[in-house]
C-alpha cells in the first residue's frame, strides 16, 4: 500500500443533497422550508445533488418532481452557484431507486435520443460531475458507454463517481447487474471514486471489515478511491449506524491505511444526526473535523518521520 502522503481531497466530506424543502417545518419561501445549503461552505468538498432521472415518456429530465429550471429549484441554483465560487464540487446523482433512467432511456437504440437532454443540464447548471447511481440492471457495455461519452463530453475535470451498494464492490449482492470489478478493470482510470453504500443490508462501515476487503479485493482499490456512504438518520432507511461509530471507523482506517482514505458521504442532508432538521450541517462539521484530525495527524507523522531520520549516529 502506498504510504507516501495523501492529497488532501482524498479525506473528502461528501453530502446527498435530495430534499431541498422540509415539511416538518415552518415555511420560508413560496414554496415550503427551503433547506439551505450556505452552512455547508468551508465544511464540505463535495454537494451530491439527487437524484436526476431521465423520464422515457416525454424525453425530459426531471430532478426529484420537477424539470431543473422549475422555478421550485430558483433559490438553489443560486446557492449552488455560491457553493461553487468557494471550490466545493457539486455533482448531479443520476439514477437512484426510481427505475428508467438507465434502462431504457440510456440503453443504445435510445441513448442519442435522452443523452443529449441530460448533457444540456450539465452545461447549462455548470455541473462538476456525475454520481451514478444504478438501481437497476444494466449491461456493462451501457455503462461504459455512458463514461466514456461523459468524459469525451465535458473533459478529463469532470467527476464521475458510481455509487453501489457495498457488497458489489466484492462481487457480492448488487442492484446494477453488471460487475464492478470488470467495469473497474475496463475504465477505472475514468472513475474518480466509487462512493459505496454502506447499509440497507449491503454492508456496513462498522467496524471496518468491509472497507478493509473492498481495498483488498482482487487487484485492490486504492483507498483515497473509497468513500463510505452512510445514512445520516435513521429516518433514512436500515443500516443506520450513529455518527461516533462513523468516526471510529475512520480513526481505525487512517491508522490501518496510512492516513490513505477516501472519505465519508452522508445520505442525505436535510434530517442528518446528530442535529437533526433544525441543524442537519452538524453531521458534515463533525465529519470535517474529522478529516482535519487526520491531516493534522498525517502531516505530525510526516514531520517527526523526517526529523528522525535527519538525526545523526552519535560518534564514539
Ligand atoms: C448481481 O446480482 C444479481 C442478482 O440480483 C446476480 O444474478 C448477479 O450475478 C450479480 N452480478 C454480479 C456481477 O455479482
Ligand atoms: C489523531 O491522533 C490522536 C492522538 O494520537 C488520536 O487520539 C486521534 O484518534 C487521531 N485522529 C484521527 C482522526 O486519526
Amino acid at each position: 500500500m502506498n504510504s507516501s502522503l495523501v492529497a488532501a481531497d482524498a479525506h473528502r466530506v461528501a453530502i446527498y443533497y435530495q430534499s431541498q424543502y422540509d415539511n416538518s417545518l415552518a415555511a420560508n419561501s413560496p414554496f415550503g422550508h427551503y433547506v439551505t445549503v450556505l452552512p455547508l461552505i468551508g465544511v464540505i468538498t463535495h454537494l451530491l445533488l439527487a437524484a436526476f432521472h431521465l423520464n422515457f415518456d416525454d424525453v425530459s429530465v426531471h430532478l426529484n418532481d420537477f424539470v431543473p429550471e422549475a422555478p421550485f429549484f430558483d433559490q438553489m441554483w443560486g446557492e449552488i452557484a455560491i457553493l461553487q465560487s468557494t471550490g466545493i464540487k457539486v455533482i448531479g446523482m443520476l439514477g437512484g431507486a426510481a427505475p428508467g433512467t438507465y434502462n431504457p432511456c440510456l440503453t443504445p437504440e435510445n441513448f442519442d435520443t435522452y443523452y443529449p437532454v441530460l448533457a444540456g443540464y450539465i452545461t447549462r447548471y455548470h455541473i462538476d460531475g456525475l454520481d451514478l447511481d444504478v438501481e437497476q440492471d444494466m449491461p456493462l457495455d451501457d455503462a461504459i458507454h455512458l463514461i466514456k461519452t461523459l468524459k469525451a463530453d465535458f473533459g478529463d475535470d469532470f467527476i464521475i463517481t458510481l455509487a453501489p451498494v457495498a457488497s458489489a464492490l466484492v462481487e457480492g449482492a448488487n442492484l446494477s447487474g453488471f460487475d464492478y470489478i470488470e467495469l473497474e478493470n475496463k475504465v477505472g482510470h475514468h472513475i474518480s471514486w466509487y462512493n459505496a453504500q454502506f447499509y440497507s443490508g449491503f454492508g456496513t462501515f462498522f467496524p471496518d471489515d468491509l472497507y478493509l476487503d473492498i481495498v483488498g479485493f482482487g487487484q485492490g482499490l486504492d483507498p483515497s478511491r473509497l468513500v463510505a456512504t452512510t445514512l445520516t438518520s435513521p429516518d433514512e432507511g436500515s443500516g443506520f449506524i450513529d455518527i461516533d461509530s462513523v468516526t471510529s471507523s475512520v480513526q481505525a482506517l487512517a491508522q490501518k491505511q496510512h492516513f490513505n482514505f477516501g472519505g465519508v458521504a452522508g445520505w442525505e442532508y436535510f434530517n442528518s444526526l446528530p442535529g437533526g432538521n433544525n441543524q442537519p450541517y452538524l453531521w458534515a462539521n463533525l465529519m470535517a473535523s474529522t478529516m482535519a484530525e487526520l491531516q493534522t495527524n498525517q502531516t505530525q507523522l510526516a514531520k517527526s518521520k523526517s526529523t528522525r531520520s535527519r538525526v545523526l549516529p552519535r560518534s564514539k
